[in-house]
């Protein structure tokens, strides 16, 4: 058993990658405001290294108001070909400005202009309102680079918990606990 989860996870994750699912990297993401409603949508992570899990978004979006509410998140990882789930629970904070630019400049065109053209999760008079939002910030930017925009940036899930699960046969399935313990992490067994 290896007592870095998040070398273990990456393990996996690579594992997913080599099977052809697709996408590989999509977990979903569970977080609760004010109003204590949690609520689960899915991400793509598009980071993983010691300091946590990155994904992007928008920051004016119900989930991002919820983690302004609650900066706490749990994101859960399920990957039916290698029968295992993980389970990640920790604080969140924004990264920095540098990252998420060098993040947005990387994606595709037509991504940076629909980040600019949604207000996500808001309510649509019709399709219509939002194609006209993108061919109006298609004709503004030509061939020009695109910013980023102020609303988008993305969040880092600074794990304190991750639990790997595996399935096993009988539903006496394995599920291994990280804890956060200073520098290091505590390792203990769960019952399925
Ligand atoms: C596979 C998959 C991956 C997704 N990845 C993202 C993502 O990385 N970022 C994002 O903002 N929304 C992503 N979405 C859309 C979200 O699930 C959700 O609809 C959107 O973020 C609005 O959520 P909210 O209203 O809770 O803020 C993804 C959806 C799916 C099905």
């Amino acid at each position: 058993m290896s007592n870095d989860p998040i070398a273990r996870f990456k393990d996996l994750l690579a594992q997913a990658a080599q099977l052809g699912v697709e996408p590989h990297n999509a977990g979903a993401l569970a977080t609760a405001g004010n109003d204590r409603q949690p609520t689960a949508r899915m991400v793509l992570l598009k980071d993983v290294d010691a300091a946590g899990f990155v994904f992007y978004t928008n920051v004016q979006s119900p989930k991002a108001r919820q983690l302004s509410d609650n900066p706490r998140a749990s994101l859960c990882f399920w990957w039916a070909q290698l029968k295992r789930q993980v389970r990640i629970e920790g604080g969140v904070e924004l990264v920095s400005d540098r990252e998420a630019d060098e993040y947005f400049a990387s994606r595709p065109r037509g991504s940076q202009i629909s980040a600019w053209a949604s207000q996500q999760s808001r309510e649509l008079a019709s399709r219509e309102e939002l194609m006209t939002a993108v061919a109006l910030l298609t004709a503004k930017y030509q061939d020009r680079p695109l910013p980023r925009p102020p609303q988008w940036s993305g969040y880092r899930l600074v794990p304190d918990r991750i639990e790997f699960w595996k399935d096993q046969p009988d539903r006496l399935h394995e599920r291994e606990l990280y804890t956060r313990e200073g520098d290091g992490w505590r390792i203990t067994l769960l019952a399925p």
